[in-house]
Formats: structure tokens, sequence, C-alpha cells
């Protein structure tokens, strides 16, 4: 029987405190949304105002100032030509929409037989049955399978296992990136309507970034055939790796870009599809339309917390700042676990970070999938008194064992030292 989690009484700052008084650092931002702590007055304070005004209208009637503003702040940071924003209220939703919005362009663009996607191995979009079809999670998906659209994967761009001895990274890099290429002709360059991605891959594979010049050949091989490119930043955009978008580092912007967790902070939940304003436009001209919607899209009380959240998070200070505590992160791991015979790798971008853990370095083989290491470790960390966020799978989506970091954007260098104490004692206690 599964014992009962302790009841969260407060949060301070970094810190989440329990019933009893117990404190926990959050050392991954529960899944990576708690970019300014548990704490902060002036999100607080906007939600707070917002619902004294008005706490909810429904969108089909009105919008709201602070859905307006956080709008054109998003699409006035938003990469290439992201100008078109739609509000939802989680990740998953916000994957659902923009497979919707995907198929609606074609159709209205005359060109209904584009329906296929193609996402990559190893990642995650999402549980709804969309997102889940969408993902290359095994383990998420097998259960529910026969309940799914049809998708097709492709190789994820995940260095540590992928590059071959001898290859360079970016022939690597190219080498991956071609084998989209190979699936959309193998399906038909004029049945594929959308290939969807994570600019740096989160949950299922630890916080791996792409090598250079990955996304770019993505990019040339989409326009190529006529694909949309989506994506996914709902874990690694808003400011998490050091730019307000992940895929600014990366020198391309995608035809939809997806993002949710950092965007309300935790203090609300919402998400956001930000469009081409070609999309758009084809939309406009067509039915008029988007042919989606939720009740809760465009919550004001959700609106005025992102607001506020995207203000903060978007300073440019506030993303030197994750640069710089990323950096310390990385390089504190590395003095402490470079050399640890379980820990294979020590990677991630800005403040998401991951570590892989191994049986051998030298071979890199993964724990087996029965030893369930990534529970061991999330339990003996939560004892020492560090929330992180360890997952199985890593490996082939069975075996293998990875460890995300993605600590608030507040805390200080004190902070790195008590996550890698902690860490410490957590990997004393499981290996
Ligand atoms: C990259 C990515 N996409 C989509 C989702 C789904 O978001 P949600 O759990 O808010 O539905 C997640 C959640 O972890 C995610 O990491």
């Amino acid at each position: 029987m599964a014992v009962p989690p302790p009841v969260v009484a407060r949060g301070e700052g970094v810190y989440l405190i329990d019933r009893n008084g117990r404190r926990y650092l959050d050392g991954s931002g529960g899944a990576a949304v708690s970019c300014l702590g548990h704490s902060d007055p002036e999100v607080i304070a906007a939600v707070r105002e917002q619902i004294e005004k008005v706490a909810y209208a429904h969108t089909g009637f009105f919008t709201s100032e602070p859905a307006e503003e956080l709008a054109a702040l998003l699409a006035r940071r938003a990469p290439g030509t992201l100008e078109r924003v739609y509000f939802l209220s989680g990740g998953s939703e916000a994957v659902e929409a923009a497979l919707k919005l995907a198929r609606q362009y074609f159709v209205e663009t005359g060109r209904p037989e584009r329906h296929r996607v193609i996402a990559r191995r190893q990642s995650y979009h999402g549980n709804t049955l969309g997102a889940l079809a969408t993902g290359g999670n095994l383990w998420r998906r097998a259960a529910f399978a026969p309940l799914m659209i049809e998708t097709a994967h492709v190789a994820p761009c995940y260095e540590y296992r992928g590059r071959r001895p001898g290859e360079t990274a970016a022939d690597y890099g190219q080498r991956v990136a071609d084998e989209l290429e190979r699936e959309i002709n193998r399906l038909g360059p004029e049945s594929v309507m959308a290939f969807v991605a994570e600019p740096v891959v989160g949950a299922t594979l630890g916080a791996v970034p792409p090598v250079a010049g990955y996304f770019r050949r993505i990019r040339e091989i989409c326009d190529r055939h006529g694909i949309l490119l989506i994506l996914d930043e709902v874990m690694c955009g808003m400011g998490r790796t050091g730019t307000l978008f992940a895929c600014e580092q990366e020198g391309v912007a995608p035809d939809i870009a997806l993002i949710a967790k950092g965007l309300g902070a935790g203090y609300q939940p919402i998400s956001a599809l930000l469009c081409s304003e070609e999309i758009y436009r084809a939309l406009e001209a067509g039915s008029g339309f988007f042919r989606h919607g939720h009740t809760y899209a465009g919550h004001p009380a959700a609106c005025a917390a992102a607001l506020t959240v995207t203000q903060k998070v978007s300073a440019p200070e506030m993303l030197a700042r994750v640069r710089q505590l990323g950096a310390t992160l990385r390089a504190a791991l590395e003095a402490a676990f470079g050399q640890h015979p379980h820990v294979g790798d020590i990677r991630g971008r800005g403040l998401l970070v991951g570590l892989e853990f191994v049986a051998d370095r030298e071979t890199k083989a993964p724990f087996p999938a029965e030893r369930r290491l990534h529970a061991a470790l999330k339990k003996a960390a939560f004892e020492a008194g560090l929330l992180c966020y360890p997952m199985g799978g890593t490996f082939d989506g069975h075996a293998g064992d990875h460890m995300l970091l993605a600590p608030p954007f507040i805390m200080d260098e004190a902070h790195v030292g008590e996550i890698v104490d902690k860490l410490e004692r957590a990997f004393g206690e499981v290996f």
C-alpha cells in the first residue's frame, strides 16, 4: 500500500513546509513549475487584485485586461512571427490545441490530406489522448495504445547515448535530424502535417539539450516539405534554460510554440499556444475562428498571475541569473559527482539540469528496471529534505534512470550547496 504523502502547509521562498514543520528545498520546482519560489508577494497581489475586480468571465463573451496585456508581452518577446496567442490551463491542453490548430490550418488551406504527426521517441507531451499519442514515452503509452491516434516517432537528439565513437557532435545532429526526412518520405510528405519536439527534453530523458545545428536542420526539413514545426516548451520555456524561449538558443522559430509550467509559476494553472501570423491569417480568411475552446481558457486570475510572472522572468537580469546559477549548479554537481561510479552524465541548460545514473560508467549499462532506482532516489532525497524529479525508462523506455533538477530562479548559491549536500546523503543511502 502506498504511504500517503505529508500535507503541505506553507510555501516560503524556495522551501515547502509540511504540517509537521518539516522543510523541503524545492530542487525541482515540483515538475519545473515554481520558478519564482512559493511566496512571491507581487504574483500573489496580482491574483488577489484581479479576483477582487472580476474573477471569471467566459471568453465567448469577453476578453480581459490581463489576458490582452499578457498576450501582447508574449508576442513581443517570442521569436519569429509567433504573434498570436491562445490561453489554456495546462500543458496537455496546449498540445491538444496545437494538433487541432495544425489540422484546421491544412483543412482551411485546401490540403485536407495532411493529418499525420511525427514526434520523437523518449519525449513527453502530456497525458490526454492526443498528447499521449504524440509523446514517445513507452511506459506511459503502453496501456492506452488502442485508444490513440496514429503517430510516428523518430530518434531524439541524445548525444550521451546516440553519438557514435569518432562522430562529431555536429555530424551526429545532422544524422539524427535526417531521420525526420526519411520518415516524412516513408509516410508520404503530402500526408504529414506537423513535427513535434521539446527543444530541451525534460521529464523523459532528464534535461537533454540538442547539439548545435540539429534544430536548424529540422527547420529546413520541415520547410522543404511544408510541415509545421511545433515546439513544446511546456517544461523548458519561460526562462528555464536562460532565455525566455528555449528555441532562441537554437536560432530557430517554430510555427507553433507551447508554454505552460513556468508561465503561471504554480500560482495559477495556465498555458499558452503561440502561432505564426500565417496560421492565424489562414483561419481568419477561412472559417474565421479556431474550432476549439475550454471553459477556463483565458481565465483572468490565471492571466493576471502569468502577466506578473512573465514580466519578472523575462527581465534580462533574471535570465542572466538563471544562466549563472545554472553554471554554478552544474559545476557543483560535477565537483561532487563527476567521478561517482553510478553517475554517467551531468547535463542540462540553465536551471534545467539532469543526472543520468548507470550501473557501469564505462559501458553506460543502465540499472535494470526492476531495481526502481529512480523511486529509491526520490524517497531518499525527500527524507533528506530535498524535492527532486527522478524518472525511469531513460535508456529504452523501460530500463535506465535519471534525475531532473529545476530549482526556483530565486535561489542563491547557499541553496546550491544545500542541494548537493542533500543529494550526497540520498546517494549514500541508495548506492
Ligand atoms: C514537455 C511537456 N509537455 C507537456 C506536458 C503536459 O503538461 P501538463 O501536465 O500541464 O498537462 C509536460 C508535463 O510535464 C511536459 O513536460
